[in-house]
């Protein structure tokens, strides 16, 4: 199964990234994680991501497309594959097309900006592993301890209310666009994201299973 999540920062891609990467046993690409990976290991395409997180804005084209290629080479991919956060844009999905990727359904998770925003506010994120948690949604155990590898739970400079808003109107502009690409190729399953996390599991493993 070859699968692409589609919707704004902080609708819950991520979390359903892991829900379906455990429930398909294929792997989750998230082109967000890879760049804050290579960030913190100072790589090249890590420092010029940087300025376009930081401002909230999209990384180029070219930088996120050439993660793509090389990562959907890997033989872990053979199976199937959730991206997590690509494309982004029209070019992005053009350029999967050019690939020759056959994706069989797009979810697309459908949460409103207010929401989004109070939402982003409580995340926090673990320094060492990336895990994901939410303040009042989805706590850790122990308050500022990374359940899976007992790293520190920090913030993301990208979550506070300004970037997120930056983000949105991104959003709004060169990402939602690809609904209606999508749509069009009959692949696009839309999910309305739930105040409760397991709740959203439910209607988007159900979606990924609609013929
Ligand atoms: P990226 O990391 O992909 O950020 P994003 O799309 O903005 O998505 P987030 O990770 O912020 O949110 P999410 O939808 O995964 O939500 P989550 O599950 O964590 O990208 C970061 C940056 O990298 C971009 O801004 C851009 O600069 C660059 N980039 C990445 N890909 C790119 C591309 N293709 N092209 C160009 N640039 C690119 O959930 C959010 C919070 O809500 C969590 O705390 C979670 O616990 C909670 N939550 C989740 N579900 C629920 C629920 N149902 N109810 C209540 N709370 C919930």
């Amino acid at each position: 199964m070859k699968l692409i999540l589609l919707g704004a920062p902080g609708a819950g891609k991520g979390t359903q990234a892991e829900t379906l990467c455990n429930a398909l046993s294929i792997p989750a690409i998230s082109t967000g994680n890879t760049l804050r990976e290579a960030l913190k290991s100072g790589t090249e395409m890590g420092l010029r991501a940087k300025s376009y997180m930081d401002a909230g804005k999209l990384v180029p084209d070219d930088v996120v497309i050439g993660i793509i290629k090389e990562r959907l080479q890997q033989d872990d991919c053979k199976n199937g594959f959730i991206l997590d956060g690509f494309p982004r844009t029209i070019p992005q999905a053009e350029a999967l097309d050019a690939m020759g990727v056959q994706i069989d359904r797009v979810i697309d998770i459908e949460v409103a900006d207010d929401k989004i925003i109070a939402r982003m506010s409580g995340r926090r994120v673990c320094e060492a592993c990336g895990a994901s948690y939410h303040m009042e949604y989805l706590k850790p155990a122990k308050d500022g301890v990374c359940d899976k590898c007992g790293g520190a739970l920090v913030q993301r400079k990208d979550d506070h209310p300004d970037t997120v808003k930056a983000r949105l109107s991104v959003y709004h502009e060169q990402t939602e666009p690809l609904k209606a690409y999508y749509e069009k190729q009959g692949k696009l399953r839309i999910v309305e994201g739930q105040e409760d996390v397991a709740d959203t599991k439910r209607l988007t493993l159900a979606a990924v299973e609609a013929e």
